[in-house]
């Protein structure tokens, strides 16, 4: 029997470089209703219209993602942010501290936000960033408007920090990507709630939780219950390789890949260490880029070296940890 789907007559999206044009390019096919991926200091975002329902609609789609998984609002700046949500002295003091920077605020949607109901999964918040990098905000400009963008791959699987990561996931499914290089943190904007009572951490990221509480004076609190309420993302099965991880291994064994973390397991075939000297922020830059290429290996299992939980460490074993969860739990 005929099958329906063939891959290979599907369109692919065209990669160009994230130049003047590339952006006016990527702009004009946002401005039409299309969906880009881009480059941003995290990881590689999925561009779309965040005032149009079908070009929201349009990334729910190409990533197969839940439509009750909200999607965080990019804006150029403070003030684009505070036309869409309102922001507490709190929030405003974290916007001021760390914008723009790879912090995302959940605030209440503010009265004649432009934001359309699907990008927020219809809630009453919404999550804005503004993020550094030159390309994401010179996209941002340019299509003169919030960009609705979750990272560019398909629900549940590695966050891309390559366009050719993108490229292999969503090619069939999107419009363009704009190719700005490898992103250079490495690991999603950490995610704070400003709603009602303390700040709450519903998502560690390439923000540490030191650097926002000593701007806070206070501890972030974390999720009230479950945190798939509060930030539906946040589901366990997630950035999930195809091959199986075996957390806090001491040793490598034959048949494995490794995920090395300061030269423990030896120079052996099949291993990528995370940072030789320990420091934390070259493994979370190495994190999502070197998973891709021992998933490519074609192993059955990842065995992932320790790594201490303060500082970045935090969000890069949250990464690991969700990674290594029972599948199809989300
Ligand atoms: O670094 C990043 O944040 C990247 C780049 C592209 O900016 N984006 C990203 O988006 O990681 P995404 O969709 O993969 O993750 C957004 C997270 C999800 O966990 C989602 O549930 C949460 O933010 N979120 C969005 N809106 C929310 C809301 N109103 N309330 C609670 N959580 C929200
Ligand atoms: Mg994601």
């Amino acid at each position: 029997m005929k099958s329906e789907y063939s891959p290979a007559s599907l369109p692919s999206a065209r990669t160009i470089a994230a130049d003047a044009a590339g952006i006016a390019e990527a702009a004009a096919i946002i401005h039409g209703g299309g969906i880009v991926a881009f480059p941003t200091e995290t990881v590689y975002g999925l561009a779309a219209d965040a005032t149009s329902e079908a070009a929201v609609a349009r990334i729910y789609a190409a990533k197969a993602r839940p439509t009750f998984n909200p999607l965080i609002a990019h804006v150029a700046s403070l003030d684009a942010a505070l036309e869409q949500g309102l922001f507490s002295a709190e929030a405003q003091h974290l916007a001021k501290a760390f914008w723009p920077g790879p912090l995302t605020l959940v605030v209440p949607l503010a009265p004649g936000a432009t934001v359309c109901p699907a990008a927020r999964a219809g809630l009453q918040s919404i999550a804005l960033r503004v993020p550094v990098h030159k390309v994401a905000l010179g996209l941002i400009v340019a299509a003169g408007r919030p960009l609705a963008a979750p990272s560019a791959n398909r629900s549940g699987r590695v966050s891309p920090v390559t366009a050719a990561h993108v490229a292999v996931d969503l090619s069939d499914a999107i419009d363009l990507i704009l190719d700005g290089g490898r992103c250079p943190m490495g690991l999603e904007s950490t995610v704070i709630a400003c709603l009602e009572g303390p700040p709450r951490l519903l998502r560690p990221g390439a923000m540490t939780r030191v650097d926002i509480e000593a701007v806070l004076g206070q501890a972030l609190a974390g999720p009230a219950g479950p945190i798939a309420l509060h930030s539906p993302g946040m589901l366990a099965s997630h950035y999930a390789p195809r091959a199986k991880l075996r957390l806090e291994a001491k040793t490598l064994e034959s048949s494995e890949a490794g995920l090395d973390f300061g030269g423990i397991f030896g120079k052996r075939k099949n291993v990528l260490d995370l940072s030789a000297s320990r420091d934390l922020a070259e493994a979370a830059a190495n994190l999502f880029d070197f998973l891709h290429e021992l998933d490519a290996l074609g192993l059955n299992r990842i065995a992932v070296a320790p790594i201490p939980s303060e500082g970045l460490g935090e969000a890069i074993n949250d990464r690991l940890a969700r990674a290594a969860a029972p599948r199809g739990s989300s």
